[in-house]
């Protein structure tokens, strides 16, 4: 049993809208932790919609565990212990059976199929306060998908975090959005906004500027004119969509700044992968060597990894 201390982190992953692409790369990012070496517990708090079964590829909890014994029951006093599915034994696709050398383990606590949003009360923070830390000695990160907006999971993360417990473990808020005008303004106010996360953290106890530095922000499926050099673009031998989308891409970085969501702000940023926007699903490196899926793409969720779990990202300590 490993002490929850330094090296442990907890990980919310929250969105003001939803279909922001989350729960697909919050799941990625856990599989490229793992394969970096670190044992990851992957925790399905979005009441509403628990998909990360389906990411990956546990058909038996695809749309969450149908024996009540998921995440909702346990934080509603039904069941004392919740469901976990170790990822590489439970899953269908064999591909994610064979874990290289070196890698950790990556465990999934299943939400409940069927299970709505429901109230929060000091008795629910106290099990979720219970859960996490438990799960923090056992695993070097635990990754936590919040149920989008300002939701009940969202005030049960914020205030599970404030309690003795978790006080002092290291927790990190990502903020998942599309790149488009209304997804940058949506996550500004589901940072700084009222109701938002900096101001109901505060509520809660929470240290604003403190809560504010361990919160970062994810950019999915990111036209690729995005990484692209403008500076050496010429603009008169290029087409039309191209100048237009670089323009779309100047407008937006300059909003993301005034919604203090800019660069500052960003954790990383993914491309448009082809086959996510097919079939939610983990991408493996057996995807690119097939061509299937673009490396970029794995690059882009290796990179967040590195980035999240690298001191030097997070001016806090
Ligand atoms: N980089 C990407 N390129 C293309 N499509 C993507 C990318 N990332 C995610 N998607 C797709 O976007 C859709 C929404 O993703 P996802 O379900 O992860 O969002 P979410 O924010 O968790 O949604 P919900 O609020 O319903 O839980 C999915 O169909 C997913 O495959
Ligand atoms: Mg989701």
């Amino acid at each position: 049993m490993r002490i929850p201390g330094s090296d442990s982190m907890l990980v919310f992953s929250t969105s003001d809208k939803g279909g922001t692409g989350r729960s697909v790369t919050s799941c990625n990012i856990a599989y490229r932790l793992c394969l970096r070496g670190h044992d990851v517990a992957y925790v399905d708090f979005d009441f509403g919609s628990p998909t990360a079964g389906a990411l990956f590829e546990i058909g038996r909890v695809e749309r969450g565990t149908t024996e009540g014994l998921g995440m909702h029951s346990y934080l509603s006093d039904v069941v004392g212990e919740p469901a976990r599915l170790n990822v590489d034994r439970a899953t269908d696709r064999l591909d994610l059976r064979r874990n290289p050398p070196g890698a950790g383990k990556l465990v999934l606590f299943p939400g409940d199929e069927g299970g709505a949003e429901f109230g929060c009360d000091d008795a629910m923070v106290e099990r979720a306060a219970m859960l996490l830390s438990s799960l923090l000695g056992e695993f070097s990160v635990v990754m936590v998908d919040l149920s989008a907006g300002r939701s009940v999971a969202l005030e049960i993360a914020l205030r599970a975090t404030v309690t003795d417990m978790l006080r002092q473990i290291r927790h990190r808020w990502l903020v998942f959005h599309r790149w488009t005008h209304q997804h940058v303004l949506a996550a500004g106010g589901l940072v700084h906004g009222d109701h938002g996360l900096i101001k109901t953290g505060e509520f809660w106890g929470h240290d604003g500027p403190r809560l504010l530095a361990s919160t970062r922000c994810v950019r999915t499926a990111v036209p690729e004119s995005e990484h692209k050099d403008e500076d050496s673009a010429d603009h008169d031998d290029r087409a039309p969509l191209d100048v237009w989308l670089d323009e779309q891409a100047i407008m937006l970085r300059q909003l993301a700044t005034k919604h203090r969501v800019g660069a500052a702000r960003v954790l990383g940023q993914t491309p448009i992968e082809p086959m996510l926007q097919w079939r939610e699903q983990l991408i493996l490196d057996v995807d690119v060597d097939a061509q299937l899926a673009n490396e970029a793409t794995v690059e882009a969720y290796t990179n967040l990894a590195r980035r999240l779990t690298n001191k030097a990202t997070w001016d806090i300590e």
